[in-house]
């Protein structure tokens, strides 16, 4: 094993477990697959790709507050996201990668 450091600035895990409805979980509605769909398209057609990713995750264990999206490293958690919050979502990173920008050229 070799430990490195992320290639990403921003890693967007978007829950997708799947209880099928015996409990809550984020995939009720189905509104995280679309809601991720969204990302990674807004991702893409911004030229984010290689400076951040969107992957799919398994449960985060708040699985009352979901759909949940969170953003790392810089510890961003939505809570009950939706395919409609998608532009907002986009706009944080947004933020977050200016934000990084500025503290890497301090
Ligand atoms: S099912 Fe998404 S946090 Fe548990």
């Amino acid at each position: 094993m070799k430990k490195e450091t992320s290639p990403y600035t921003c890693h967007v895990f978007v829950c997708t477990n799947d209880r099928h409805g015996e409990r809550k979980s984020c995939a009720d509605g189905n509104g995280n697959a679309r809601l991720k769909e969204h990302l990674k398209n807004g991702v893409q057609s911004r030229g984010w790709k290689g400076r951040v990713r969107v992957s799919s995750a398994g449960c985060m264990g708040l699985c009352g507050r979901g759909p949940n999206v969170m953003v790392y490293p810089q510890k961003v958690w939505f809570a009950g996201a939706s395919p409609e919050d998608g532009e907002k979502i986009l706009g944080e990173i947004a933020r977050l990668l200016s934000a990084e920008e500025e503290g890497a050229t301090r």
